[in-house]
């Protein structure tokens, strides 16, 4: 048996929430549905914000209860505030991903509130949550924007990001994510950092969320794979980043991620020659837009050996 390490695809939220093209949900959905035929379990497949702050998604609840029909698949969501996850609430979503930033300058210009109101507002989603009696069937993950530095600010103390990290463990996190919204973070910090986060998280699992805007993002992966983290967001192609960040560009790519790690010897249960095809199509989809990545331009060694089948 080998050890699990998932991966998740951010591209149908992250990935696409500053490309040009407008895709239709329907075109979303297939993209989830064949990516959930290629072994993906987990997709962020769209974020709860109002459609004037980022266009794409103004079908975010077509989306997201197309998601729910999909076989095999838990769909999450991004939610940025309150507002945002009653209405996944309201849809049934089995996930919810808080975001707010370690930066205080990135969560003003991200979410237009201080970091001590997003602290707060996540006790506020938790309490929701309860209070509609889906513990246990809707998970909450909090998500640390800028925990590596900020474009704004430039230096985001490592003391703020654990502490925030222990507040979003007090409130009933049931997943912390430590996010490289800008990709600053180097292999030496993310072993740092994941290290001291464990330590104020304990039995609470801790997830990676690199983009990969300086050729650092897969080092990354390894030194977080190496702090024990088993979770890793990543996207299609290299599609990504954040509208609010100055300079941020795409994430860490899925098919390559996946490749380190079933190369590593971890089972990622992902077909990675589907999801080069899944890759084919969505180019077609979204014209001028630069699709990034080494293993679906050079093809699979004919060394490799998917973990399932060694
Ligand atoms: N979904 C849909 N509508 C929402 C919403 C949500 N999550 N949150 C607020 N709204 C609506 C309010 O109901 C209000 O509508 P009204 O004018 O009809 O009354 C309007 O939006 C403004 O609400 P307000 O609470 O004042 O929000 P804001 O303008 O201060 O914006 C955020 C705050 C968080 C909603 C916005 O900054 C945001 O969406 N940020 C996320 C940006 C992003 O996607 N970043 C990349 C991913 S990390
Ligand atoms: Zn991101």
């Amino acid at each position: 048996m080998r050890e699990r390490a998932d991966v998740r695809e951010v591209g149908p939220r992250d990935g696409i929430q500053m490309v040009k093209t407008i895709l239709s949900a329907e075109q979303k959905l297939a993209w989830c549905r064949a990516q959930a035929a290629a072994g993906m379990r987990h997709i962020e497949v769209t974020s709860f914000v109002p459609p004037h702050v980022v266009a794409q998604f103004a079908d975010a609840a077509e989306v997201a209860r197309g998601a729910l029909a999909i076989p095999g698949l838990k769909p999450a969501v991004l939610v940025p505030n309150l507002k945002g996850a009653q209405r996944a609430f309201d849809i049934g979503v089995p996930k919810v991903n808080y975001v707010l930033s370690a930066s205080e300058a990135h969560n003003l210009a991200n979410v237009r509130r201080t970091t001590d109101e997003s602290i707060a507002d996540f006790r506020r989603i938790v309490a929701e949550r309860d209070a509609r009696g889906l513990k246990g069937r809707v998970q909450i993950s909090a998500g640390l924007a800028t925990s590596f530095g900020c474009t704004i600010q430039g230096t985001v103390p490592e003391s703020r990001v654990v502490e925030i990290a222990g507040f979003m463990a007090e409130a009933g996190a049931e997943e912390i994510s430590l996010a490289d919204t800008v990709g600053y973070g180097n292999p030496g910090q993310v072993r740092r950092l994941f290290d001291a986060v464990a330590r104020v998280a304990g039995a609470i699992p801790l997830a990676a969320h690199f983009h990969d805007t300086r050729g650092l993002g897969i080092a990354n992966v390894t030194a977080a794979v190496e702090a024990g983290v088993r979770r890793f967001d990543a996207s299609l192609a290299g599609l990504g980043g954040c509208p609010f960040a100055p300079g941020a560009t795409g994430n860490i790519n899925t098919e390559d991620c996946v490749f380190l790690l079933e190369s590593l010897g971890f089972e990622t249960g992902i077909d990675i020659e589907k999801l080069i095809a899944v890759r084919a199509d969505v180019e077609t989809w979204l014209p001028g837009e630069r699709f990034f990545g080494m293993v679906a331009r050079a093809g699979l060694p004919k060394t490799f050996h998917h973990a399932a089948a060694a």
